[in-house]
């Protein structure tokens, strides 16, 4: 009896999972149709993000114009590899249009990124953008933010004197590990998740955490998604700020 329980609470994990990544799916294609000949696109990272680039593929196969700037080592690799052009975020005018994940996303559109550690390039990237959608399943978009730890990047150097400031300040910060080593970005930097008792009021935190030396960048994205696009069961719903 035990074995069909275990079974059904696993089947019924396997089917939401099925149906989050329909959902991830569903937005990510839907976001290449705001795409457009000769555009530079700012590329996000992360698995909703996967099947946005996968599309552009097909539009530059079909003959569009389309640069790619990268916000990670794995999207240049996946992007790179499908045979999008990639310019560097420093030989480019302005980025028409940024694309990419988010980890949760309040009613105001403020998000949380950082979940896979490229929230630095991200959000350079995203500041530098004319428009900024993101992709999103239903499961990411909340009422409020602090489901999800906040992501802050850290200078390796002096690291352990953030740490403490930050648990000082009651914010619960939590080493990134990776087999059981510090969590290395992509600019070589650790990464420190916050577990505040309450995100009342993100910007405020935001703007603090910039303040301190060692903070490279934090996860928090005030007023900066225009749209979210967010896959809802069989269709894909568009919030705009
Ligand atoms: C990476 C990110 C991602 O955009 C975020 O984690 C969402 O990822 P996914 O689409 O895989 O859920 O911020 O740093």
């Amino acid at each position: 009896e035990r074995y069909g329980q275990l079974l059904a609470w696993e089947c019924g994990e396997a089917v939401l999972e099925m149906c989050r990544i329909k959902e991830k799916q569903q937005a990510g294609e839907k976001a290449a149709e705001y795409v457009r000949d000769g555009m530079v696109v700012g590329l996000g990272t992360g698995s909703t993000v996967f099947y946005t680039i996968r599309k552009i593929v097909e539009l530059v196969k079909n003959g569009m114009k389309i640069q790619g700037v990268s916000t990670s080592k794995s999207t240049t690799e996946l992007a790179g590899s499908l045979g999008i052009e990639l310019v560097s975020i420093n030989d480019v005018e302005t980025i028409d249009l940024t694309i990419d994940g988010a980890d949760e996303i309040d009613q105001k559109l403020n998000g949380i990124k950082g979940g896979g550690g490229a929230l630095f390039f991200e959000k350079v990237v995203a500041y530098a953008s004319a428009k900024v959608i993101w992709v999103v399943d239903a499961g990411k978009m909340a009422p409020k933010l602090g489901g999800v730890p906040v992501p802050v990047e850290v200078s390796p150097f002096g690291y352990r004197q953030v740490y403490k400031r930050l648990s000082v300040e009651g914010l619960n910060p939590v080493m990134r590990l990776e087999s059981g080593q510090p969590f290395r970005t992509d600019s070589d930097h650790y990464i420190l998740d916050l577990y505040p008792d309450n995100l009342d009021h993100p910007g405020e935190l935001g703007a603090w955490l910039k303040e301190i030396p060692g903070v490279i960048e934090h996860g928090l994205f005030i007023d900066c998604a225009a749209e979210v696009l967010v896959g809802r069961g069989d269709s894909v719903v568009s919030v705009l700020r």
